[in-house]
């Protein structure tokens, strides 16, 4: 496996729920709710102290490709794999986090939001990119725009996008995946409303199919 190949391990998966957990006893749950509403894989975040037993549990569930979010530095991306991340997905672009998974040889996706700094990615041989924050940079817009002159790029928008806005991006063929916090909030996770999350999930999912 090369250390870009997030469209391998991703296998067809296009909707991307990203998790902020900040409770661990609710990955389990969690992981059910998302798999039942058909979501194929998943990104937790290492915003919260658990983060890695968060998805060392998610993992675990077997219907779920679980990666790494907000991974900032090589140690984490290190603690990530060691849970058993299947990818990393960084806000912004790290030389460091991007050596240290191509080392683990774990796909990588750091986060890219002009030209110059997806050039910087596709120098360190990647061609998946997280277009972060999409929505408050552009949209669907900014996102035709900036694959134009990059033809092979595949793009992971994440940032600000919700349900209404799914399809605009699925359209695009640079799109790999969407990524999105609003199919399992941490108002959900504290409320335990895991029917909701399956709800949510299943509405993008269908949406997706389209
Ligand atoms: C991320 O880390 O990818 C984003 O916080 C998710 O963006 P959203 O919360 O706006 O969906």
């Amino acid at each position: 496996m090369t250390g870009t190949d997030l469209a391998g391990v991703l296998d067809g998966c296009r909707i991307m729920p990203v998790l902020t957990v900040p409770d661990p006893v609710t990955a389990a749950p969690l992981a059910d709710a998302l798999a039942a509403g058909g979501a194929r894989c998943a990104e937790v975040t290492f915003r919260t102290p658990d983060a890695a037993q968060v998805l060392k549990t998610m993992a675990a569930h077997g219907g779920l490709v679980v990666g790494a979010g907000t991974v900032l530095t090589a140690e984490q991306a290190e603690r990530a794999v060691t849970a058993g991340a299947r990818f990393v997905v960084s806000p912004g672009y790290d030389g460091d986090v991007i050596a240290r998974c191509s080392e683990l040889g774990v796909p990588v996706v750091p986060g890219i939001a002009t030209a110059t700094e997806l050039m910087r990615a596709l120098a360190a041989g990647l061609d998946t990119v997280k277009l972060f924050p999409a929505e408050p940079l552009g949209g669907g817009a900014l996102l035709r725009a900036l694959a134009a002159p990059f033809p092979g790029v595949r793009f992971v928008p994440t940032g600000g996008i919700g349900l209404d806005r799914l399809s605009d991006y699925l359209a695009h063929p640079a799109v790999l995946a969407v990524g999105g916090s609003w199919m399992a909030t941490p108002g959900h996770l504290e409320r335990g409303d895991f029917a909701g999350i399956r709800r949510l999930t299943a509405e993008a999912v269908e949406r997706s199919a389209r």
